[in-house]
């Protein structure tokens, strides 16, 4: 059995040292940048490098243990632990030279989330947490947001790479969601959106279709900081929503409304 604390050192200087790699790489003239499933699905040199990165500290340090990249996939291994790695979240602000991007670092054991780590390198703002030990950022202790009205809410989601062919595109729920709320962002990066929900400053969030990897790390700090997540479509993807317990229950409700039309 490992100690996840311990681990957590180690982890957040992986996540600062390829953060520096992504930093100091950004708005760079010269770029490469690629497409993956979709026109708009990108993938840069810098998620290659930052994942490989990744994998060579985890290859090298715990060698019996299973990762799941995003760039590079399953590195199948009969292992109780797996390392689940969003290299560069945010690929497409990081490609246009937004500076909302950041890296995701999940471990689960037995299939359960045990650390969950989110550094996003501009705002040089470093996210921990651990089963059962809280969530902070940069030291701070986290707490969710408190507000139980959505009028009172900022929410954030995410729209797929597949707009255009999936009927299931957000834009049903966001038409539904909006005029009700405060006002609503879309950041371009899940794991950072997540982030901003446990430190509070987002009253929540919902996004379809995710990844693994987009929020192995993130639902672990939601949770450590006293919020829920519920997951709204049965897919072998992510269709989550995340606030405190009274928001989600309203972004749900919404949800539902549209579900039924359809
Ligand atoms: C994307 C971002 C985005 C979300 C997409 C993700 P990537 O991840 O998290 O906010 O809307 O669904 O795929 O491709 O930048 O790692
Ligand atoms: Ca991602
Ligand atoms: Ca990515």
């Amino acid at each position: 059995m490992i100690d996840v604390k311990k681990v957590l050192t180690e982890v957040e200087g992986w996540a600062r040292e390829v953060g520096e790699i992504q930093r100091e790489n950004f708005r760079k003239d010269d770029l490469e940048i690629d497409t993956k499933s979709t026109v708009t699905d990108l993938v840069t040199e810098i998620d290659k490098k930052s994942e490989k990165y990744l994998i060579d500290k985890i290859e090298k340090n715990y060698p019996d243990h299973a990762i799941l990249g995003e760039e590079t996939g399953a590195h199948h291994k009969e292992s109780e632990y797996l390392w689940v790695l969003d290299p560069l979240d945010g690929t497409n602000n990081y490609a246009q030279g937004l500076p909302i991007y950041c890296v995701s670092i999940g471990l689960e054991y037995r299939g359960k989330a045990v650390l969950g780590v989110v550094y996003a390198p501009y705002l040089d703002e470093m996210y921990t947490a651990i089963k059962d030990g809280g969530t902070f950022c940069n030291g701070k202790k986290l707490k969710v947001g408190s507000e139980k009205e959505l009028n009172r809410c900022v929410l954030a989601t995410g729209f797929p790479y597949d707009k255009l062919t999936n009927p299931l595109n957000n834009i049903d729920y966001f038409g539904e969601l909006v005029p009700r709320l405060r006002g609503v962002r879309r950041m371009g990066a899940a794991a950072y959106d997540l982030a901003c929900v446990a430190s509070g400053v987002l009253d929540g969030y919902w996004e379809m279709n995710l990844r693994h990897w987009d929020v192995a790390a993130g639902i672990l700090l939601v949770e450590e900081a006293g919020g829920k997540i519920s997951h709204f479509r049965d897919d072998r993807e992510y269709s989550i929503i995340a606030g405190n317990k009274e928001v989600v229950g309203l972004i749900e409700n919404h949800i539902k409304i549209v579900d039924s039309k359809r």
